[in-house]
């Protein structure tokens, strides 16, 4: 009777193995050339989920398997003497050397491998997790392939590889929002603080003024960021709830001859007031200002054109409305604006803008330490964001906040923007008389539902957001929730 070598890893031993050792006996009797832990640590570059005992202790009790030996990645000629074999089978992806008269191929079994295996596992663990609904303004809920993407080989980002795929992410967030000939991604390791810190004390000359929109907790944040760096700048307090007065702004630009730059809020998350950046990219136009927006937690869902708006400098980051994690803030700017920096020195080591532009334009690299990991979650992130695509995204959006408004009216629940004016992506509610937040935050963390504080001080409110990978059945499952716990406390 021929002896027949067939080789394999089996780390996850499944049905393929089975059918190949099966048809391997119709040929004579099967000797299983098994890959050492070792060889597998070498040649695979990970350690075995059964080791070699396990995996020999499992073959040898099938019924088409005489023998169990060990071997080495790669079977060759000595291999076929000492263990005295007639023919070596093997799957359709051979790299072993031998005289093919002793090689049958058979094709391996579609649909099955233990790489496959490995990933389907992954991939439900990953989903389990995912189902923690964030109803936070960001980090927002990720998609189990995000969370996965992150889990890649060790790699020193100064490689160029690294390097390819920084100015791909560049390129790519880029074309969200402007067409890449004249604008460009700056990427910083940071949250969406550093990028907003980067453009301010970046962009105003030391002799020119900044004329800051503050109506919310984040116009506010960049009137604390110019005021640390010494920035001169005048600050127009705009009412948290209602649209900007556009006459009032004009008259403040025009009674002060040295203003600049305009900086402005696009979605106010305090509250979910859309700022209408039509109207200010006229206005900065109109006054020959550069327009610098947060789009913080309006880019990726509402459609921009930094083009048509007027918009020189936007800042974003990597957790919200793109749906990657959390440690990558950026600046989309105008090539020519960018260019103009080199004359003003930068207030910030770390958060210059125009030494991380040019140094990027060089090598594709960042100038410190990028998340390494977040990157690739970035990437996969864009990659379904461009999938869905952004109007269909804010459409999701949009449909998950129909869901949540028409909820709290069936509630008797008010929150504080009008429709016509709110961004349909972060709701500010009035907590109802009798109900404590605290309370009603744990009730809900514990169901698997992170709910947010509200940052209006006027107002005894709490926030619902409705980005990330949630849709309106979600936002159903928490209003069905939200009456349960006002029904009980109250
Ligand atoms: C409009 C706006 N700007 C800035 C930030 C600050 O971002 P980060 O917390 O990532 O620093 C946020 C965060 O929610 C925001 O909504």
């Amino acid at each position: 009777m021929k002896r027949v070598l067939v080789d394999m890893s089996a780390t996850i031993i499944h049905h393929g193995h089975t059918r190949l050792l099966k048809k391997a006996s119709e040929y004579g009797e099967v000797i299983v050339g098994l890959t050492t832990d070792e060889e597998i640590r070498a040649k695979k570059g990970y350690e075995p989920e059964l080791n070699y005992e396990q995996r020999k202790e499992i073959l040898e009790s099938i019924k088409y398997v005489k023998e169990v030996v060990p071997t080495s990645w790669l079977i060759d000629e000595d291999v076929l003497k000492k263990y005295d074999i007639d023919l070596l089978v093997h799957g359709d992806d051979n790299s072993n050397k031998i005289d093919k008269k002793k090689l049958l191929i058979f094709p391996r079994t579609k649909g099955v491998s233990s790489t496959s295996i490995r990933q389907k596992v992954m991939q439900a663990y990953a989903e389990k997790k995912s189902r923690n609904i964030l109803l936070n303004p960001g980090p927002a809920t990720t998609t189990a392939s995000v969370k996965l993407s992150q889990i890649v080989d060790d790699i020193c980002p100064r490689e160029k590889e690294f390097g390819d795929l920084m100015e791909w992410t560049s390129n790519e967030l880029t074309s969200i929002a402007a067409d890449t000939k004249d604008y460009t991604t700056v990427l910083f390791g940071g949250s969406g603080t550093a990028a907003v810190e980067a453009m301010l004390t970046s962009i105003v000359p030391y002799n020119k003024s900044l004329l800051i929109v503050n109506n919310g907790a984040y116009g506010k944040r960049m009137c604390q960021i110019a005021k640390r760096f010494d920035i001169d700048f005048i600050e127009f307090q705009s009412s948290p709830i209602e649209p900007i007065d556009m006459i009032k702004l004009e008259e403040t630009v025009k009674e002060n001859k040295n203003i600049s730059h305009l900086a402005v809020i696009h979605n106010e998350t305090t509250t979910g007031l859309l700022n209408n950046l039509d109207d200010l990219g006229k206005l900065a136009k109109k006054y020959d200002l550069e327009l610098i927006v947060d789009a913080m937690s309006s880019y990726a869902a509402i459609p921009i054109d930094m083009n048509k708006q007027n918009i020189s400098y936007l800042a974003a980051s990597s957790n919200k409305n793109i749906q990657g994690m959390a440690g990558v803030g950026f600046v989309i700017a105008k090539k020519s604006s960018l260019e103009n920096l080199k004359e003003i020195k930068p207030r910030s080591f770390y958060l210059s803008l125009y030494e991380q532009y040019t140094n990027f334009i060089k090598t594709h690299q960042m100038r410190f330490t990028p998340p390494v990991q977040t990157m690739y979650a970035l990437k996969q992130a864009i990659v379904e964001a461009k999938k869905e695509g952004i109007e269909n995204r804010y459409k999701r959006y949009s449909s998950s906040w129909e869901t949540l408004t028409n909820g709290l009216r069936e509630l008797k629940l008010k929150y504080l923007v009008d429709d016509e004016h709110h961004s349909k992506i972060i709701t500010s509610i009035f907590i109802p008389k009798g109900v404590d937040f605290d309370d009603m935050h744990d009730y809900f963390y514990k169901k698997g539902f992170t709910i947010y504080p509200g940052k209006v001080a006027e107002f005894n409110t709490f926030r619902i957001a409705n980005i990330g990978d949630i849709d309106h059945q979600d936002i159903e499952s928490f209003l069905i929730l939200l009456e349960k716990y006002l029904h009980e406390t109250r």
